[in-house]
């Protein structure tokens, strides 16, 4: 087991370059099984969820080959229709195979996720959205086992916005018979960026990126290329590390326009945020104030900024209130950062934040890939030695962060444990 650790105190300055989108780049993955061939996807971050993927789409029989950041997925020797549960509960994102299964092989057998650090994280909104498109969809053994003779287009109404169920019933709907409508669909871009792989695909898909999606379903799908969008949480971190160390950081190839409530959030905190159409310059001189902070669907406040945010306002000046609404409990993070003395209280979904001048130094744990990322964040203004450990969960979702951080300035390093 590996740890990182901070020697805190120093201002970064500098250009970070973004990768491409952990949660872009899944589902598209997954998409590449909807057609026999070869599709290349460029710009594809250098994650364990990726090489995750990778092994699902070899265990189903594709083959996979990743060469300086592109994939090559040929879909063609599918030939098991199992997600097994020793991959899938590593990642909840491999019931991503659920719909591209279910469209291309009209059958599918896929481990349910295991639950994660901030309460069970439930697939029934993906398994309602597969029934509705008249798929039959039982649970044995731990497994969602799916058959349908051939799907047809439906009108699909979604309780609570979902970015997986939204992705899944997308890509089942478009090899489905006829029309389906998505409501209350899930915005996010990397939804849109789906469905932009879907449409190079051949797939015939209108409004993504609004909660309405129509899906017009075709008879087949071609394989496609496509580069993956820039990370939004990976550049929403590094922002809040310019701000946390007070520090002035490029935040290069990026898309501003995919980060504007964290970019008010932090401008509402005193933080200075320059834009460009790629690039944002973020920096800082003084303590942040201290702001409110509500999680939403995009294009609110997105949770996976929450506990990085939470890091920022630990020394802000003032108290801050956060409301978790997309998941219970989200956090995780709190016992280890008040092992930082931050003083925080929580209640329910509320976390009430009173900000310090500064944060101590510790030896704390990631609990989850963002907690891990807010660590790391304390860990840059704490004094003296912080070491995070369990960084296993931050390489799921960040690209060499110990080493993008060090290259604008901070004394961080990665060490066995
Ligand atoms: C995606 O997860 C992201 N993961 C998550 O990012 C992100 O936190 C989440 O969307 C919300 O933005 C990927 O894209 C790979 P949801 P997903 O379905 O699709 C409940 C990260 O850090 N729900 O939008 O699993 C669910 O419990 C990760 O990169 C149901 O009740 O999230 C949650 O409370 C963490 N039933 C809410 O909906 C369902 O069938 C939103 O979940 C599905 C979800």
């Amino acid at each position: 087991m590996e740890k990182i650790v901070i020697q805190g105190g120093r201002r970064l300055s500098g250009k970070v370059e973004i990768a491409g989108s952990k949660n872009a780049a899944l589902p598209i993955m997954a998409a590449s099984i909807l057609a026999p061939g070869k599709s290349v996807l460029a710009n594809v971050p250098a994650l364990r969820d990726v090489s995750t993927m990778k092994q699902m789409l070899e265990t189903l029989g594709a083959s996979v080959s990743l060469d300086a950041g592109t994939l090559t997925i040929d879909a063609a020797g599918c030939d098991s229709f199992e997600a097994p549960y020793e991959l899938v509960r590593t990642m909840r994102a491999s019931v991503y195979v659920l719909g591209p299964l279910l469209a291309r092989f009209k059958r599918a057998r896929v481990s349910l996720p295991g639950g994660c650090a901030w309460g069970p994280r439930p697939v029934d909104l993906h398994l309602s959205a597969m029934r509705e498109l008249g798929a039959e969809v039982d649970i044995e053994h731990g497994y969602i086992v799916a058959s349908a003779e051939k799907l047809k287009g439906r009108e699909i109404h979604f309780e609570i916005s979902s970015v997986g169920a939204t992705g899944n019933a997308m890509m089942a709907a478009c090899l489905a018979e006829g029309r389906t409508v998505l409501r209350n669909a899930a915005c996010e871009p990397e939804i849109e960026a789906l469905a932009a792989f879907l449409t190079k695909m051949g797939a015939n898909i209108s409004g993504a990126g609004t909660t309405v999606i129509a899906i017009e379903g075709v008879r087949e799908l071609k394989p496609a290329q496509d580069s993956v969008i820039p990370d939004r949480i990976e550049a929403g971190t590094y922002m809040v590390a310019a701000a946390i160390t007070a520090g002035t950081v490029r935040v290069a190839n990026c898309i501003p326009a995919h980060c504007v409530s964290v970019i008010s959030k932090l401008a509402e905190a005193g933080v200075q945020v320059m834009q460009s159409d790629s690039e944002l310059i973020v920096s800082a001189s003084r303590r942040p104030e201290s702001v409110a902070i509500t999680t939403a669907p995009y294009p609110g406040f997105p949770t996976d900024m929450q506990a990085q945010m939470m890091a920022l306002m630990c020394v802000a000046e003032g108290t801050s209130v956060f409301v978790e609404n997309i998941y219970r409990d989200r956090f995780t993070h709190v016992p280890e950062l008040r092992r930082m003395n931050a003083d925080i209280k929580v209640e329910g979904n509320v976390a009430t934040v009173r900000g310090m001048p500064a944060l101590g130094s510790a030896q704390v744990m990631a609990t989850d890939l963002r907690a891990s990322a807010a660590l790391i964040l304390a860990g840059l203004i704490a004094d003296g030695r912080t070491e995070v450990s369990r960084i296993y969960h931050i390489d799921r979702g960040y690209e060499r962060i110990e080493k993008k951080l060090s290259a604008l300035g901070a004394e961080i390093w990665r060490e066995e444990a």
